[in-house]
């Protein structure tokens, strides 16, 4: 974790050249100020990436305004191992992000502030 943290660190180009609104996040109470820094970052990148390739499928309106569902830890578990399994289903594009930039999508999904929608599958 702690080196993905700096590795990523140095790619900050992505999020210096948004100027979208950027997510508040809940991170626990516990988490260092250093550490949370570095989460943040990850954050601001996961929404930026989330934006472009989730977000189409995903974002649900509410009374006119957009808003990103809640997924579960487990459903962001069983996704990231169904794609590193390279199971991909037709109905996800999951091949257009990395596993690298997956990650940064898990996490800023994770510690977002919750929209207070639940993720449904639609059949369900
Ligand atoms: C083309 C539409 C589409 C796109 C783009 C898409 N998804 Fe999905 N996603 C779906 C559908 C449909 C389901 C529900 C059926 C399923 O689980 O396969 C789903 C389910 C999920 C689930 C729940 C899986 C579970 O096991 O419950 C997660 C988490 C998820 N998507 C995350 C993402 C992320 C992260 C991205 C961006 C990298 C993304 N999706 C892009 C359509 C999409």
């Amino acid at each position: 974790m702690k080196r993905s943290i700096i590795i990523l660190s140095a790619f900050c180009l992505l999020a210096a050249c948004t100027t979208q609104k950027k997510a508040k996040y809940e991170f626990p109470e516990a988490m260092q100020p250093s550490v949370r820094a570095g989460f943040k970052e990850i954050c601001d990148k996961g929404q930026v990436l989330y934006n472009i390739t989730c977000a189409g499928c995903h974002n649900v309106k509410v009374k006119g305004k957009e808003k990103i569902p809640d997924f579960t830890l487990e459903q962001l578990k069983g996704y990231e191992i169904r794609i590193t399994n390279a199971q991909h289903e037709s109905s996800m594009p999951d091949e257009k992000v990395t596993a690298e930039e997956l990650g940064q999508i898990s996490t800023f999904l994770m510690y977002k502030k919750k929209s207070g929608v639940p993720f449904k599958k639609k059949d369900s």
